[in-house]
């Protein structure tokens, strides 16, 4: 007599007949590193991870997926931050990390285009387009570890945004694997093209529930050849607004970030202990990072020293970068700051945006908000001025039980949200729904929108087989 396998065993036996050994692993110690997303906070085991060297690949793996009703969870470098690329489905999923597929196809530098594999990890990629003077400009501190599939499929944002604009708006062409196991073609390296729906659009954003991209075409831009960086302190964030206002204005369209950061923010950076100094001679309650990009024969120093030197009274101290290492540093404090300010543990994250006018009322409000109802958390601001987005994080104190804690990032959440509903805002500004924000989502979410998101995505996975419970709930079976 036979024994009776369970569907698990029935689509791993399904996936073992149907792809190369070379590429599935079951492997406990390897699969170890498939089971966490960017946070840590997130574990699940997935049933298998598969490697795929070719798109060929992708395709036969999702054919037999579609024939077994195996559900998959695509996965990029894992840098994610809302739950997407761990395994969650409850009978649960086979991982299909990009990773092996990671070539640059090609740069071509008259078309200022390049396509990259979807495992292409972002540095890479940004320093092949840099061999040939040609700038690929999403840029986050991530960058060395994310992955390019990873980029597309969360729209992925980043420092440079107010400049070159997200990840969709740098997208020229995408090739994606359907979840029957179909290709679909469209890695076009065209600057306009307007023949029908534009497809790829669907795919952007999509947090792996549409299909698995396999390849980016993207667009690139002339490789700045001066870079002027900044850190100057201010007295509020009302003041940080009005230089930005100014630096619209006044840089000639040449800047390439802006980033806000609370004092707090200094203090993370400095306690770190990685030898990193308070950056101006005292303290002050608002800095701004800032970055203005060139070529061409522009006199770029000249253009940020009187920038900086004519801002009346605004700016009430700085320094300007001195030579690419000094601006490293400057920029280490705003990554270091990112990778310790929840001290090691778990913190509640929010990555809100408000039109850019209501930054500084939208800041005031939910600290004074958090202040009142939780003055034993730490709340952490900084953010990205000109894309209108704040990443308000909350520190639980040190020792804190972890009931007690959840209580309070479901309260800080909702105090944060609330602010953010009355601002007409976004509860997820770069980071995206996944499973962390999907609540909070599906809350907001008009029933009309929500039905045209359900229909685009039975349309595109009839079977729900992909990323199955990333921003829509679970289907009812
Ligand atoms: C940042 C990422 C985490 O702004 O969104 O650092
Ligand atoms: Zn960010």
């Amino acid at each position: 007599m036979h024994a009776v396998l369970s569907p698990q065993e029935l689509a791993l036996t399904a996936l073992r007949a149907t792809l190369p050994a070379e590429i599935l692993t079951q492997d406990d110690t390897e699969i170890e590193r498939y089971s966490r997303d960017g946070t840590g906070d997130h574990y699940a085991r997935p049933l298998a991870v598969v490697r795929p060297r070719s798109v060929e690949e992708v395709s036969v793996l999702m054919r037999c997926c579609h024939e077994h009703r195996i559900h998959v969870v695509p996965q990029g470098g894992l840098t994610g931050l809302v739950g997407a690329a761990v395994p969650s489905f409850p009978g649960g999923e086979v991982v299909v990390s990009l990773e092996r597929m990671n070539t640059v196809r090609s740069v071509n530098p008259i078309d200022f285009t390049m396509v990259v594999e979807a495992g292409c990890i972002l540095e890479e990629a940004k320093r092949a387009a840099e061999e040939l003077d040609c700038l690929l400009p999403i840029t986050f501190g991530a960058q060395g570890s994310c992955r390019l599939g990873g980029n597309v499929a969360t729209n992925a944002g980043g420092f440079n945004v107010l400049r070159y604009g997200m990840t969709r708006d740098l997208v020229l062409g995408l090739e994606v694997v359907l979840a029957d196991g179909r290709v679909w073609n469209g890695l076009r390296t065209l600057r306009k093209d307007n023949r029908g729906y534009d497809l790829k659009q669907l795919f952007i954003g999509s947090e792996g529930t549409l299909g698995i991209v396999t390849a980016v075409a993207l667009k690139l831009f002339p490789r700045p050849t001066q870079v002027e960086t900044a850190l100057v302190g201010l007295a509020s964030v009302e003041d940080a607004m009005a230089l930005y206002a100014r630096a619209r204005r006044e840089c000639s369209d040449l800047l390439s970030a802006f980033e806000l950061l609370l004092r707090g923010c200094i203090e993370i950076a400095i306690d770190a202990q990685v030898g990193l100094e308070d950056p101006l001679s005292q303290p002050y309650p608002v800095y701004v990072l800032l970055e203005t990009a060139a070529g061409g024969r522009v006199d770029l120093r000249a253009l940020v020293e009187d920038f900086l030197g004519h801002t009346d009274g605004l700016v009430l101290d700085g320094v300007i970068a001195s030579n690419r290492a000094q601006a490293a540093r400057l920029w280490r404090l705003r990554e270091v700051m990112v990778e310790t300010q929840g001290r090691g543990g778990r913190y509640l994250r929010t990555d809100v945006s408000v039109p850019i006018s209501s930054i500084a009322s939208f800041v005031a409000q939910s600290l004074a908000a958090l202040a009142e109802a939780h003055p034993e958390a730490r709340v952490v601001t900084y953010g990205h001025v000109g894309d209108g987005n704040i990443h308000m994080n909350v520190v639980p104190p040190l020792g804190m039980p972890p009931e007690t804690m959840d209580d309070l990032f479901h309260a800080a959440e909702d105090i944060i949200f609330d602010v953010i509903d009355r601002h007409g805002g976004s509860i997820s500004a770069e980071h995206g729904i996944g499973r962390v924000k999907q609540k909070a989502y599906l809350k907001r979410a008009d029933a009309l929108t929500l039905e045209l998101a359900s229909r685009i995505k039975d349309a595109f996975d009839p079977l729900h087989l992909l990323s199955e419970g990333r921003i829509l709930p679970l289907r009812d079976v």
